[in-house]
């Protein structure tokens, strides 16, 4: 996790740098720093525990008057959030400064070694030996030169790193490394820029440069970036990306919180992912870089995904099964390097990740890639790491999702696993032609009944003031809205802090039951569909205990209506397409909880929006 920034060139480094940290605090707002190198070559850090907002207040009141600096926002992994183990940090001579995100595994023992040679530790974190290590290599065998030094510390180091480091003794320059975690760069007339990721970039370029696993870069105030390998060769054409994202859609755009602007912008966003997705009554997914014949014979698929992304895994696999008959496994990828893998010549791994960095996906990912599976990623952010590993990308094209709580990156990997089910149907003969391009007109429908329930967010309004007083809830629902049901609880507590648990429903009677009592609010997702009948029976079983039951149910259904204390309704529509739309009502319900227990519905409590640690 972790956001990092640097810039040097001929404008002034710190407003940018706070900016993109802004930008970057979804990666964790634990603690923040910025580090400068002031006008008489000393470098000058501020930085303490707490948001950004806090550390721009710091600011305000020092000189921070120069074109070069770092900066770092923190989720904390090994030590607590205090102002000593914020980033930057210093060698002990304060010549050098450094911001890290990533892992370093070894840094106990580099540590020891470090204090045996005399060197003197300000925090308790594993980053800070990255600093003295090149406070060594820099007067020792790299003799002054900021990259080289980088280079040679970067290879006593275990683990995983992205890292901007400065030093007092080579004016101007900033050195990059990367391994395993997330950076990129971008050259231009004003300066050179680094960043974790292109969010932070977009108002200053449309094109980045990527660094691979390994790559080092260095960059000057003429904004000139050079990439070198592991030897420290130069790379003569090093990944580059451009960037389609406009910077606005980043911002909140009159919107009390980003929660509320994504969950809006859910239509717009899958209308764009199914543009030019079907022609001729034919699926058009070319990034699936598989023949027909090699798609025809996938005989196995596994999807592996955490979190929100997970839910939409659960979903995948039943159109996945459904539709293309392949037999599926959905797994949780922290899980997933205990399974064992049944991998033949025509198996193929589904990863889903909204941030494209999230590491046990990476890590189940590159399981699945050794032991031969062909990898097929569903994401948002352009040029990701799941991106750049993967065999076959579908961009989602949500936009940049800014709330830690994923909601319009939800619904748009729905409809890219519906388009994914439907191409490997189609390819494999398992549907028809004419049921493909039907599924896909369903599909279409999408936005507009989304519209429907957003015109009716009063209701999730309404249905919040059953859950103020409560300490617990619990969210149950039947086959697809399982999953449905469980991200709605999994929005809920992330939000609201309120324990929230979720059950499909027939399993009820098998325990959870129990916890019911008079007032006890129960979620129930009981659409029109052909397990309508069992659900409402789920519904008069917690009514009879003396539930409070909110439940979503399709219009018209009075049967529903008579019964719950509320309903928040969705429009008619196709089995499949309801979890698309039905979710709607509970990220709406989770917000409204959310700002009625004075939660921050954008930045949780504890949580990183991008979880780049196993
Ligand atoms: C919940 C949420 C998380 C993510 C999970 C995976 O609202 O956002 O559960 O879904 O951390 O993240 P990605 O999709 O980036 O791999």
């Amino acid at each position: 996790m972790c956001g990092i920034v640097g810039y040097t060139g001929s404008s002034q480094a710190a407003p940018f740098l706070i900016e993109g940290l802004k930008t970057l605090e979804y990666r964790g707002y634990d603690s923040a720093g910025v580090e400068i190198l002031d006008a008489s070559g000393r470098l000058r850090g501020v930085k303490c525990a707490g948001r950004v907002s806090a550390l721009a207040d710091r600011c305000k009141t020092e000189d921070l008057r120069s074109t070069c600096g770092i900066a770092h926002t923190r989720w904390a992994t090994h030590d607590a959030p205090t102002d000593r183990n914020a980033h930057p940090h210093e060698s002990c001579d304060g010549r050098i400064a450094i911001v890290h995100n990533g892992i370093i595994e070894n840094y106990r023992a580099l540590r020891e070694e470090l204090q045996a040679r005399g060197h003197t530790f300000r925090s308790e974190t594993d980053s800070e030996v990255v600093a003295h290590l090149v406070e060594e290599t820099m007067s020792g065998a790299a003799s002054g030169n900021l990259l080289e030094a980088l280079r040679l510390a970067t290879r006593r180091l275990e683990g995983t790193w992205a890292i901007v480091a400065m030093s007092a003794d080579e004016p101007g320059v900033l050195a990059c490394a990367r391994k395993g975690s997330p950076l990129v760069l971008a050259s231009t007339e004003g300066g050179a820029y680094a960043a974790s990721d292109i969010t932070a970039l977009a108002g200053v370029t449309s094109h980045v440069l990527q660094l691979d696993d390994g790559q080092l870069a260095r960059m000057l105030p003429s904004g000139e970036v050079a990439v070198y390998d592991e030897q420290g060769d130069a790379v003569a054409e090093p990944d580059s990306l451009d960037i389609d994202w406009d910077a606005s859609a980043a911002t909140l755009g009159g919107y009390d919180d980003f929660m509320a602007k994504e969950i809006a912008e859910q239509p717009a966003a899958i209308e764009r992912l199914l543009e030019g997705r079907f022609a001729d009554g034919r699926v058009l997914l070319d990034e699936l870089t598989l023949s027909d014949e090699q798609i025809a014979q996938i005989d196995r698929v596994y999807v592996v995904a955490c979190g929100t992304s997970l839910h939409v895994g659960l979903l995948a696999r039943r159109l996945i099964e459904r539709w293309a008959r392949i037999p599926v496994v959905a797994v949780a990828a922290s899980e997933f390097i205990y399974e064992d893998v049944l991998v033949t010549d025509h198996t193929l791994c589904v990863i889903i990740t909204q941030s494209g960095e999230t590491a046990d996906t990476l890590a189940a990912a590159r399981k699945m890639r050794a032991a031969g599976a062909n990898v097929f990623a569903i994401t948002n952010v352009l040029g990701s790491t799941a991106a750049r590993e993967s065999d076959g990308v579908l961009y989602i094209k949500a936009g940049p999702e800014v709330c830690v709580a994923s909601t319009k990156a939800y619904t748009a990997q729905m409809v890219a696993a519906s388009i994914l089910a439907l191409l490997l149907a189609q390819k494999n003969g398992s549907m028809a032609t004419g049921e493909v391009g039907r599924k896909f007109r369903e599909l279409r429908h999408v936005p507009d009944l989304m519209r429907t329930v957003l015109d009716r967010s009063w209701q999730a309004k309404a249905a919040a003031h059953d859950f103020e007083h409560a300490s617990s809830a619990l969210f149950i629902g039947r086959a697809a809205n399982s999953a449905t049901a469980s991200e709605g609880a999994l929005k809920l507590k992330e939000v609201s802090y309120l324990h929230a648990e979720a059950y499909p429903a027939g399993e009820m009677k098998h325990g959870p039951i129990a916890l019911l009592e008079p007032g006890f609010p129960v979620v129930a997702i009981c659409p029109r569909d052909n397990v309508r009948d069992k659900m409402f029976s789920n519904i008069q079983e917690a009514i009879a205990r003396g539930a409070t039951c909110v439940a979503v149910a399709t219009d018209g259904d009075e049967d529903v209506a008579a019964v719950a204390s509320r309903v928040m309704w969705i429009p008619e529509c196709p089995d499949n397409i309801v979890p698309i739309v039905a979710v709607l009502h509970l990220q709406m319900l989770a917000r409204y909880v959310a700002l009625a227990r004075g939660c921050d519905v954008d930045k949780p409590r504890n949580l990183a929006k991008s979880v780049t640690v196993e």
